[in-house]
């Protein structure tokens, strides 16, 4: 067990030498250009869907923007089309259950094929459970989980039997450790982790990668919508939306399984999962407390 933690550990070691030695550098625009590639991204209105649209848009690639405020998709289609690509928009609140296949047989009617999906959406609520109103509860696994999971199983065939796709999970460093004061989230988070690994392995010689990209706090609209501006994780630092961004977009560009945006995060990351489960739920309850 010692060995192949050590091992484990060794190997992650490694990959955070190659983050840490990427992150020094600045990447060309054209390092990822696309012959005209179609990206569809969830929460593409604000936030980090936002920023990795942004550099979707400066690497000329097409984009489907999905998000529920039609009026900021519009604004952000307008700015991004500057870049002489195709921008699409989509309104739908993807917790509604119906919401995923219909915006797949939307983009089937409008014959557009998806070459990457990047599954970005999602929201957290602060509280204690048997205090939280079921409809939060929900609100976060149809969004987190249901609508993701259903969104990849409806568009990998078509990047299977075409032998290339690219899906990018958003899960989160939430995903490492369970999190009392906002459980289902973090749980939500720790589903995405392991559903994307797993069909990461499934897929592997398919031509199509699986990408889980593992945020740590970050300045968006997140924190005032979960209730958490003034936890100690956001009060300890957050990374900019725009760096967590460029970090994920270098992540399902090379097609990593697993990338955690920040040199800070990973270790912390890594350091739940080797501590002991208590010890790991105690810090994480500390961390999500608020403070004055
Ligand atoms: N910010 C952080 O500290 C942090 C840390 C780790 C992981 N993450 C993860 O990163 C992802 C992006 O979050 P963010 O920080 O960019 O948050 P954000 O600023 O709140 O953006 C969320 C995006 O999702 C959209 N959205 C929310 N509910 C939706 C729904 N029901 N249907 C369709 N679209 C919906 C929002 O647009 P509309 O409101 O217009 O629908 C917005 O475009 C999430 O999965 C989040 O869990 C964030």
């Amino acid at each position: 067990m010692l060995k192949r933690r050590v091992c484990h550990f060794s190997r992650t070691l490694r990959e955070v030498r190659v983050l840490i030695f990427e992150s020094e550098k600045t990447i060309p625009s054209s390092r990822y250009n696309s012959s005209m590639s179609t990206v569809l991204i969830t929460g593409a209105s604000g936030g980090i869907g936002y920023e990795l649209a942004k550099l979707f848009a400066r690497d000329h690639h097409n984009l489907v923007l999905v998000a529920r405020s039609a009026d900021k998709l519009a604004q952000v289609a307008t700015e991004l089309q500057a870049h002489g690509i195709t921008v699409k928009t989509i309104a739908l609140d993807l917790a509604a259950p119906p919401a995923p296949k219909f915006l797949f047989d939307q983009v089937q009617r409008e014959g557009v094929i998806i070459d990457v999906l990047i599954n970005n959406a999602g929201f957290g609520i602060f509280g204690e459970f048997a205090q939280m109103p079921e409809q939060e509860i929900l609100g976060q696994i149809d969004l987190n989980i249901r609508a993701l999971t259903e969104l990849t199983r409806l568009f990998l065939p078509a990047m299977v039997k075409r032998r290339s796709g690219r899906i990018m999970n958003v899960a989160s460093t939430a995903a490492f450790q369970p999190g009392p004061l906002i459980a289902v989230y973090y749980a939500t988070k720790a589903y995405v982790l392991s559903f994307s690994e797993a069909i990461a392995n499934e897929l592997r010689h398919s031509g199509v990668t699986v990408t889980c990209f593992c945020p740590g706090a970050t300045h968006t609209d997140f924190a005032r919508r979960a209730g958490i501006e003034n936890s100690r994780i956001f009060k300890l630092g957050a990374m900019s939306a725009e760096k967590v961004a460029l970090d994920g977009y270098r992540a399902v560009m090379e097609g990593r399984t697993l990338a955690v945006s920040g040199v800070h995060n990973w270790v912390v990351a890594q350091a739940n999962r080797l501590a002991p489960r208590k010890m790991a739920t105690a810090v994480s309850r500390w961390v999500a407390e608020k403070v004055s």
